[in-house]
């Protein structure tokens, strides 16, 4: 993050208009209440929101229970997700409401209504009901961002089954590991799909996946999405037309405890296997639909698009549960941002009137590279708010950001949050806070937060900054890592002898508590807002059987934030390979083990790492070379001070 805190130059304050400010969800009234509230009594602030805004089957009578690190929130309630996103809409006049807009690259609009998609959910529930699954069982969803996945994601919630959405392209490896770690007995996908003008061929991901081995899988439902061949196994394949049920029979949703899980979703962190971080459902509903109304400020009349995949936890949050919960109108999109021209972002926001415009900081440096003019080659002006996620934005981005796409009239929230918060955590509440570009500003009502030193002590000094942790729990914190409690206890407890939450990011708290996040502690990199092991990518290269050792670091990268440089010593026989064919052949192999968003941008070649004489890899050195930087600190504990010279050479 280097890179970003030293063009940090811009100090000016945006205020919100006056006309924002008055048709706000949260004014400074009503959150002055919600504080207060929160401060006198937190369960009863908790209990007040979970009644108001979730419709339960059965209340609950107890809010916040367990102890640390394992809590549980209104416990003996009993609700069903899919019935608080369709069920109670339909029986009021947003009925016929739009909830979900969707575009296709070629521009073909599938406009569903709140009917629609609960004939759909209920029509496709039936028949994975008649598959013979059981509450709680896993299921797979390896699509795009389409009416159909999110039909599927609202389906399993329906039924009580846990699904695990693994985003559609990462490859058959990775897909097989998730597979089998939750041992899930029914992937959903499509025969294949539309990016950059290309198919992707899913279908073919699956098979391959499956035919490593994959023993719990029993079925693979299908939706035909385009007009491409594929294999099919009749023992194993059922088409998705086949399977649902036309008659509008109605599938009564299953009584579900507030604490039973809603989703398993993956995520890398800082060894080479990805965690399962598993979600429940009623406290996981309650902080989306929360920040779906204080953060984004979404009206009836609203239309929402978050440009992020249902693969990632964004898309859960933010275009599936918080907004469908709350009866308004999503956008999706399954195309690429630039096809076919640079301003199809902005031509969609026109065409469709989009509202709430949520996506990367990656995205907008991208779309910012191509230059004013396409922007301005439309009006923009049906935008009242827009958002950024995933990593921190550069001030330039968000002064263009404003300037362009906001025509200097919409408050911009930066939204800091992980897969593990289930929503956002610490954000701009737009009607109410001035924003200075780059902060993602203060913690949302109920959510306490602390910047700490390794003691655990909070860091006074304002330029310093320490670990950001939360303090106390919230309803949509992550109940555990899936089938591995130790790994969840070390990595997010233990540091701090269960007191607080280690969120893994560094941050500083300015004079008026404003949080800037400075970066990550850990091996997790942060590329184009994708989370990364280090150690993921490691393991991956070393698989290759010319490759002996390997260690990947991350450099500041204009578009993308971060970008990954992998060093890379080959095995004696080999070592000849070293250049720029072999280089882009390992690119293709990391992109077969994991997929194409952990592709190293550089990779070198050397006859060994630089390491201490214990044997430690010395990254600090590594990052170093990465960043173009001077050799900083002590070297002469290396024991190979000549490798330094061979690192510098980049493919
Ligand atoms: C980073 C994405 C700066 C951070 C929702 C966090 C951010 C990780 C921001 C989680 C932001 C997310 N400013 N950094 N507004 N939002 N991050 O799990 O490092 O994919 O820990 O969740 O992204 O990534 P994840």
């Amino acid at each position: 993050m280097k890179n970003i805190e030293s063009k940090l130059k811009e100090k000016r304050v945006f205020k919100p208009s006056e006309e924002f400010v008055h048709q706000a969800n949260l004014n400074s009234r009503t959150l002055d209440k919600l504080i207060k509230k929160y401060k006198t009594d937190s369960s009863l602030f908790w209990k007040e929101l979970a009644v108001n805004e979730i419709t339960w089957i059965k209340k609950f009578t107890s809010v916040c229970t367990g102890r640390s690190p394992f809590f549980k929130w209104f416990e003996d309630g009993t609700l069903n997700i899919s019935a608080n996103c369709l069920d109670r809409h339909i029986e009021t006049d947003k009925k016929d409401k739009i909830a979900i807009k969707h575009v296709s690259e070629d521009n073909q609009i599938n406009s569903l209504s709140y009917n629609e998609l609960f004939s759909k959910v209920n029509s496709f529930s039936s028949g994975l009901k008649n598959l013979g699954l059981k509450k709680q069982d896993r299921v797979i969803i390896y699509m795009p961002t389409i009416p159909e996945s999110i039909t599927a994601m609202l389906s399993c919630a329906r039924l009580g089954l846990i699904h695990s959405v693994v985003f559609a392209g990462f490859s058959s490896e990775s897909l097989k590991d998730r597979i089998n770690d939750c041992s899930a007995k029914v992937v959903i996908t499509v025969d294949s799909f539309k990016r950059g003008g290309k198919f992707i061929q899913a279908k073919e991901t699956v098979d391959r996946a499956l035919a490593m081995g994959c023993p719990s899988i029993q079925h693979c439902i299908v939706y035909k999405n385009s007009s491409e061949e594929i294999n099919f196994d009749e023992s194993r394949d059922i088409w998705w037309d086949k399977i649902i049920d036309t008659n509008d029979k109605i599938i009564t949703p299953e009584e579900m405890m507030a604490e039973d899980l809603l989703f398993i979703l993956y995520t890398s962190g800082s060894t080479g296997k990805p965690k399962g971080i598993i979600h429940s459902s009623a406290g996981y509903l309650l902080n989306c639909l929360l920040t779906n109304k204080w953060v984004f400020d979404l009206k009836d009349d609203d239309i929402f698009w978050c440009t992020a995949d249902i693969g990632w936890i964004t898309g859960h949050s933010y275009v599936v549960y918080g907004p469908l919960a709350l009866g308004s109108t999503i956008l999706i999109y399954d195309g690429a941002p630039t096809y076919p021209d640079g301003d199809r972002f902005w031509k969609i926001i026109d065409e469709n009137q989009v509202t709430v415009f949520y996506t990367a900081p990656t995205a907008i440096r991208t779309l910012m590279k191509l230059g004013d003019e396409l922007p301005k080659r439309h009006k923009l002006d049906s935008l009242r708010l827009l958002g950024t996620v995933g990593e921190p934005i550069n001030p330039e981005a968000w002064i263009w950001y404003h300037k362009t796409i906001g025509k200097e009239n919409c408050p911009i929230v930066d939204t800091w949050w992980q897969t593990e918060t289930g929503a956002n955590m610490i954000a701009p509440l737009p009607g109410i806070y001035p924003i200075i570009p780059g902060t993602c500003t203060k913690p949302l009502p109920g959510i306490e937060i602390g910047v700490v030193d390794s003691e655990g002590n909070e860091v006074k000094d304002t330029k310093q900054g320490g670990n950001l942790v939360i303090k106390k729990p919230w309803p949509s914190m992550l109940r555990g890592i899936w089938g591995d409690e130790e790994r969840y206890i070390k990595t997010y407890w233990e540091k701090y002898d269960n007191r607080f939450y280690i969120t893994g990011d560094t941050a500083r708290k300015d004079k008026d508590g404003n949080v800037w996040i400075m970066g990550r502690s850990d091996d997790v990199v942060n590329v184009s807002g994708h989370r990364l092991g280090t150690m993921e990518i490691e393991s991956a290269l070393v698989s290759h059987k010319y490759v002996a050792e390997s260690a990947v670091v991350s450099f500041p990268h204009d578009i993308k934030g971060e970008a990954i440089h992998s060093f890379v010593v080959l095995r004696d026989n080999f070592k000849s390979y070293a250049g720029k064919q072999f280089a882009d052949e390992l690119r293709e192999w990391v992109k077969i083990k994991i997929g194409s968003i952990a592709k190293p941008d550089r990779i070198s070649f050397s006859t060994n790492l630089p390491k201490t004489r214990s044997g430690k890899i010395m990254r600090r050195l590594l990052r170093n070379v990465a960043r173009g930087e001077e050799i900083s600190g002590d070297t002469s504990t290396l024991e190979n001070e000549n490798i330094l010279n061979q690192l510098k050479d980049i493919h």
